[in-house]
């Protein structure tokens, strides 16, 4: 499919500015939806991708997020479960309302790959992917969940989570690491929403993200930013918590280097 960036770039924006591009919120969505577009296209061509496989991998990246406006624009809230499950609407939004019309011009869109596209938004913050994909749709849904969390890994640090979370600092540094959590973690895997109660467990969430990465290349880029232990890192004021920091940081610094 012959994908303009420019053109892609351009309704991007001019679709952002639909909304209040003053309020913070529309501000960070924006920057996370380019940050992860580019890490899409990185990820593409670790992967050898053609060059219009990279440009698909960079529109998947442009649009996967592209409800999140609507939803912090009605609900004020990026919880899907007190509003509406972003990816989903982000698909009715897209290919229901025609949205991404403006982005590829109808004559120029195949089939194949808007169903591709189609997927791997449909399916990018599912805690599992459905079973029944075939490789290739698999590939693209799994490059842009890497990427997605990649930039997350930036977002937890650069936007502070009590300011997202709404607890205050002292109770921050002062929360424990549910066990469920902490086991989660030590199985290497994704936290369910659900299992996390406290500030210290978002933060064991966040970085447990990186367990579920699938490309060599997502991993690397993670390592490089830097982010990952510092999303952990904090002068907590509980001893446990602080032992257990200490324990995640280990592991999860084995877990970068090999
Ligand atoms: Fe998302």
């Amino acid at each position: 499919m012959n994908i303009d960036k420019e053109k892609v770039k351009k309704a991007f924006r001019d679709y952002v500015n639909e909304f209040d591009v003053e309020d913070e919120m529309i501000h960070l969505k924006k920057l996370h939806t380019i940050n992860v577009a580019s890490i899409c296209e990185d990820i593409g061509k670790s992967l050898s991708l053609s060059d219009e496989e990279i440009d698909l991998c960079f529109l998947v990246g442009m649009l996967h997020d592209i409800a999140r406006f609507r939803q912090h624009t009605i609900y004020k809230t990026f919880y899907d479960y007190k509003s509406f499950d972003h990816a989903k609407m982000g698909c009715e939004i897209l290919f229901d309302e025609g949205l991404i019309n403006r982005f590829v011009d109808e004559e120029d869109q195949d089939k194949d790959d808007i169903h591709l596209l189609r997927l791997a938004i449909r399916w990018h913050s599912a805690y599992r992917l459905p079973k029944n994909l075939n490789e290739k749709e698999k590939l693209f849904c799994n490059i842009i969940r890497d990427a997605d969390k990649v930039d997350i890994f930036r977002v937890a640090i650069e936007e502070p989570v009590n300011n997202v979370y709404s607890v205050s600092r002292k109770e921050e540094l002062d929360s424990e690491i549910t066990p469920e959590v902490l086991e989660a973690f030590y199985e290497h895997h994704a936290i369910k929403r659900e299992l996390r109660k406290t500030m210290a467990d978002v933060k064991v969430g966040f970085v447990a993200l990186s367990f579920e990465l699938v490309f060599p290349r997502s991993k690397e880029i993670a390592k490089e930013q830097g982010f990952l232990v510092r999303i952990i890192e904090d002068d907590y004021t509980n001893e446990n918590t602080i032992r257990q920091v200490e324990g995640i940081k280990n592991e999860l610094n084995n877990y970068l280097n090999h």
